[in-house]
């Protein structure tokens, strides 16, 4: 009765709650299963940034409620996001549900799931929906556990919760509260931790990652709370890759830069969200930046460290977005040449401000424009692979690709790499030439000697 298996939804932020949920009860005796077949319990941990992401684990829900029909000692819980989101709603909705556990509240699934087994064996009161979905103090503190029996060559470090941000498209605010900081010790401890574990890469996360601490840290010689803590993680031995995500625009000054100039273990890859390539639509998504500001950031990222590779997020057919606003976007990608990009079309978040804002867009054109970025991006990502072709890239080799005999691994630059290789060398750095490159992927051989310097790729007319 203790076999459980969790989905998850959305972001690396997702995973990592969900891995740490994993952890806690893997300690509490539960065991984790890969198939919710095989389970007993089956958590979906979700997402409420899109509809379609809510409409999915919604589905899933219908779908195994059926089977807590024919087997009563089923039990099935959502947590996170959508719970936070629709909490009661849901529980109404949902009457199979047996548990629903908001974002602030990961830490309590074990004791809930005892509680809920208790029940069912008859020692507990009568069965209902357990619903905790409160604030709680502290609660960015308590996802620190990983699978340590698991080793893993790249770990998620979650380093805040919450944003203070009130983009008008989005739900995050509601779903993941204001923002709170983990301390810069218990950070670099569970780095530390992980490094001793045989962790090669950490990604630090938070919904706005270069806010952190902006309250409960002060500035040191010029440096923010969140470049002081690069510095430390820098310094952690055994760790040789950094990276984070997401910052924002805002609050991407001169010592972020300068980190990446100056810190060897940061890879030279950022995820920076323009949302539009459009001021006037930046304005109306309530983002407090220009196009050119953003432009500026993307200069001095590349005057810093020449061979930078870029990502982002757009939103395509934002209330009022007219031909003229996307096509700056469109020239945005062609000016930056995104190595990556995920483009979504804006979805009505009910309760946000753009929810009721006139001038929807149709989505036939929303189609059409994520489409087009698309078809751009799939030529930006092919160009920069082909130019990697006869460079050695360093590859951190990660696992088994999905199919063949070969093993994949990722360039500082966060370009998927695949090689023949052998298990011994997961988790290992190695040099490999490479000698294909398609738009999703490069294709090497690992060598002797050296890594290149590569020359650094300027932004091409696509
Ligand atoms: N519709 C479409 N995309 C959205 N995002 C956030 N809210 C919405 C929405 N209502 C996108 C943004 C954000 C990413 C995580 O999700 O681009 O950066």
């Amino acid at each position: 009765m203790n076999r459980v298996y969790i989905k998850t939804y959305g972001c690396q932020m997702n995973e990592r709650d969900s891995e740490a949920v994993g952890a806690m009860l893997r300690r509490r005796g539960y065991s984790l299963v890969d198939h919710e077949s095989d389970a007993d319990v089956v958590l979906l941990n979700t997402c409420s940034v899109r509809d379609q992401a809510e409409q999915k684990a919604i589905g899933k829900t219908g779908y195994l409620a059926k089977r807590k029909r024919t087997d009563p000692g089923f039990i099935l819980g959502i947590m996170g996001c959508m719970a936070q989101n629709r909490g009661e709603e849901l529980a109404d909705r949902l009457p199979d549900l047996d548990l629903l556990v908001g974002t602030q509240k990961f830490h309590a699934v074990p004791d809930h799931l005892d509680n809920i087994l208790e029940t069912q064996k008859g020692l507990g009161p009568q069965p209902i929906t357990i619903v905790d979905l409160d604030a709680e103090e502290g609660s960015q503190n308590t996802i620190r556990e990983h699978l340590a029996d698991k080793r893993q060559v790249s770990a998620f470090v979650s380093i805040m919760q919450g944003c203070n941000m009130n983009c008008a498209f989005c739900i995050v605010p509601k779903t993941r509260g204001q923002e709170r900081a983990r301390p810069i010790g218990a950070i670099v401890n569970e780095i530390e931790e992980l490094a001793d574990g045989g962790t090669k890469e950490v990604t630090l996360l938070g919904q706005i990652v270069n806010s952190y601490g902006r309250r409960e840290i002060p500035i040191r010689e010029g440096k923010s709370p969140f470049v002081q803590l690069l510095e430390r993680v820098q310094d952690i031995k055994g760790i040789e890759r950094i990276r984070f995500t997401s910052p924002h625009p805002r609050g991407f000054r001169q010592d972020l830069i300068e980190a990446y100039r100056d810190l060897s273990k940061l890879c030279e890859y950022v995820h920076l969200p323009a949302q539009s390539g459009s001021t006037r639509m930046l304005k109306l998504m309530n983002r407090p930046y220009s196009r050119e500001r953003y432009l500026e950031i993307v200069d001095s990222l590349r005057n810093a460290v020449p061979d930078m590779y870029f990502s982002t997020d757009i939103i395509v057919g934002f209330p009022g977005e007219k031909e003229r606003d996307f096509e700056e976007t469109v020239d945005l990608f062609r000016t930056v040449a995104y190595d990556m990009a995920f483009v979504f079309k804006y979805s009505i978040r009910s309760g946000t401000p753009a929810a009721t804002m006139e001038d929807q867009v149709p989505q036939r054109l929303k189609e059409e424009r994520n489409q087009r970025l698309l078809r751009l991006l799939e030529k930006s990502s092919l160009v920069r692979n082909e130019s990697l072709v006869g460079t050695t890239q360093e590859i951190l080799i990660e696992g088994k690709a999905k199919r063949g005999n070969l093993y994949r691994g990722k360039t500082r630059g966060f370009r998927t790499c695949l090689v023949p290789a052998t298990e011994r060398l997961i988790g290992e750095l190695v040099p490999v030439c490479i000698h294909r490159g398609t738009a999703s992927a490069l294709y090497g051989d690992i060598v002797l000697g050296g890594v290149d310097t590569v020359e650094p790729l300027l932004p091409q007319t696509l």
